[in-house]
Formats: C-alpha cells, structure tokens, sequence
C-alpha cells in the first residue's frame, strides 16, 4: 500500500524533539498556552513575515475568528470559491455573514478573477490557496476595490507568489494544522496570521472566552487555543518545513517527468509568479471515479479534493444554487484525482503510482 500521506516517515525525524518537548511540558504541568504555544507563534509569524500570529484550536475555527475580527457579520456577504474545502464557507457562516460562491478557473483551480460577484453587500473575499499555490491574490485585490481580502492558507505552508509568502498578503490569513497539513501537528490546530495590531489584538481575546485579563470578558469569545503539546510538534516540524517542501518539489517534478508518458492525464501547473508547496498533487483524468476505484483496489491511496462542490453541498441548499451554476467548479470535482505525495516518497513508490494508475486507465479506455 503507498498511502496518500505517510505521517510517520516525519514522525522519525523529529521524534527526539518530540519527547523531549512533552515531557518538558508535562514536567512543569504548563498545559495551556504559555511558552511553547508564544514561541511557535513568534517563529511562524517570523517564516511568514508578518508582525502576528495567534495559535487556535483549528484552520475552521481561524477561518472564523479572521471573519469577525475584520468585522465582518450579519448582513455582509463574502466571496468564497466553490472548489474548496466546506470549511472555508461553514467559517463564513459561523460569523454570521452569507457565503456568495465564485467559480474556479479551469487550469489551476483557484477563484476565477473574471468571475467574482462582487455586490452593494460585499465586504470581505476569501483567497483560497488550494493544493499549494497561491491564489491570484494582487489581480483579485484590484477587481475589488474597497473588498478586504483575506487569505485561507491551510495548504499552502511555505508557498510564495512573487516572492512573497503565503499569509502575508492579505488583511489577515488563517492556516490549519491538520496533521497531513504541509505543516501538520498531531492533533488538530490553526492559527490566524496578520501584520494588523488591532486585528491581532481582537483575535487573541475571541480564542480566549473574549478577553485577555482573567474573569474580564468585554466580548462573546471562543475557547479557541491552540494547544501547548501541539505547539512542541509545530515546533520540530516548522525547523523542517522548508527542506521537506523542497521534497515535495523534486517528487511533483518526478511525477511530471513519469505522467508525460500519458497524455490522457491532465498534469497540475503552478501558476505565473508561484512558487508551488504541492500540498496535493492533483492530476483530471477521465472516468475518474472508475480509475481510483482500480488504484485503490491496487493499494494505491489515491483520493479526491474535492469531490462535491460547495454550492451543491446540502449544508448551503439555502441559498438555491443548482447544477450547472459554477461549471468550472462542476467538472474539476468530476475529474479531479490526487495521487500519493509526501516528502519521504520515494522514487520507486512514484513509479508504482504511475504504472498503476496507466494500467486503469488502461482498463477503463
Ligand atoms: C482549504 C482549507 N481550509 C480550511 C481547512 C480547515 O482546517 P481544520 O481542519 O484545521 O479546521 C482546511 C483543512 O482541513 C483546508 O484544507
């Protein structure tokens, strides 16, 4: 079986770290918040370059906490693509605001800047940037004036576009930590990200019952904090983070070398100016469904992201979109198939995946 994503090749690099750090932790029983949460904070705000970061329970729960910081609520429509994961849009609606869907483009998958529907309500757009790159974010900033824009970076750890970081571009930014994140920690995790004082400010106390002076709760919070053994993972992994992106790049330019050999495979591209993480290495195929059942059946952990896009996802039936609304969006969820990568992929597994995936196709033709 070659997995989607093999965690515990990571694991025995920093499992010394590891150890070392939970019982650190657990030795002074200091359980929430305190050293090791305010470190990491400090050294991803320093890889992102940006004056903040805050640590929270979860990406969806930093999704949400950016929307209300930004001020941003009832009444107030944001634009979210429908290629994405539920969450970007489930965080919209937990602040209270409307998602309004927008369409992908049809190379790369990220929010179709032609597309945007930007209205009298419209106050925020969320860039989404799916399976590590960058979404456009300069061209939407100018197709939108006076529209914050907002930066969902949970799969883009690392990624830059003209140089500059993932999370550093927009008014604010939230990341997740979900353990096969580029960045992942063992548990679930998130952090909100953003060079605003007063943003900042607002976030730390909403992950925080709503204040940051005990027993003093000037607003309606969360307990959203992102835990202290988490941190000591966050820790070990982000001293790594770059050179096991740098592996990402050489496995997904491995695979384009071995997928040219197939020209019924759709090969992903990174787009002008972006320096790509590879979260996901997602290839169209034909048949899609028929052809991960066969990889599947072969041991190969392929999977779809995303298989059902969020305008006809029954959680958003509210707001009365139909088949055939967000085309673009339609057919990526149709053929879209994410084959196994991860850092320690090796280059005999990349041409088991290959020749396994031209026998199904084989099959299917
Ligand atoms: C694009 C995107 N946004 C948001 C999230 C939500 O993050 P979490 O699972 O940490 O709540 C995820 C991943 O899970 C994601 O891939």
């Amino acid at each position: 079986m070659i997995p989607l994503v093999d965690l515990a090749a990571q694991h025995r690099e920093i499992a010394a770290d590891v150890e070392a750090g939970f019982a650190s932790v657990i030795g002074r029983t200091a359980f929430i918040l305190g050293d090791e949460v305010a470190q990491f904070e400090r050294e991803l705000a320093e890889f992102v370059g940006v004056r903040h970061c805050i640590g929270v329970a979860s990406g969806t729960d930093a999704l949400e906490l950016v929307v209300r910081a930004a001020g941003v609520g009832a009444g107030d429509e944001v634009v979210v693509p429908a290629n994405t994961f539920v969450a970007t849009a489930l965080a919209v609606v937990r602040a209270g605001a409307t998602p309004v869907f927008v369409d992908c483009d049809p190379v790369h998958q990220l929010i179709d800047v032609g597309a945007l529907p930007i209205g009298g309500q419209t106050r925020a757009i969320i860039a989404v940037h799916l399976y590590g790159q960058m979404a456009p974010v300069e061209a939407i900033a100018q197709a939108a004036p006076g529209v914050l824009v907002l930066e969902d970076a949970a799969q883009a750890h690392g990624a830059r576009r003209f140089e500059r970081p993932a999370g550093s571009l927009g008014v604010a930014a939230a990341t997740s930590f979900y353990p096969g994140k580029n960045l992942g920690a063992y548990g679930d995790g998130g952090a909100v990200l953003t060079g605003s004082d007063t943003l900042a400010d607002k976030v730390r106390a909403l992950r925080n019952y709503g204040g940051t002076v005990k027993y003093q709760h000037p607003e309606l919070g969360m307990n959203s904090r992102l835990d202290t053994l988490q941190a000591v993972v966050l820790r070990a992994k982000l001293k790594r983070l770059a050179g096991w992106n740098a592996a990402r790049r050489a496995a997904a330019r491995r695979y384009d070398e071995l997928l040219a050999e197939l020209p019924e495979v759709q090969r992903p591209r990174a787009g002008p100016g972006n320096e790509h993480v590879w979260h996901l290495y997602t290839v169209r195929v034909r048949q899609r469904d028929e052809v991960l059942r066969r990889l599947l059946a072969a041991g190969i952990g392929a999977a779809i992201h995303y298989p059902v896009p969020l305008h006809l996802q029954g959680a958003f039936a509210h707001l009365g979109h139909r088949r055939g609304d967000f085309p673009a969006s339609e057919r990526a969820a149709a053929e879209t198939l994410s084959l196994p990568l991860f850092p320690h992929i090796t280059e005999e597994q990349q041409t088991r995946v290959v020749a396994e995936l031209r026998r199904a196709l084989e099959g299917v033709a």
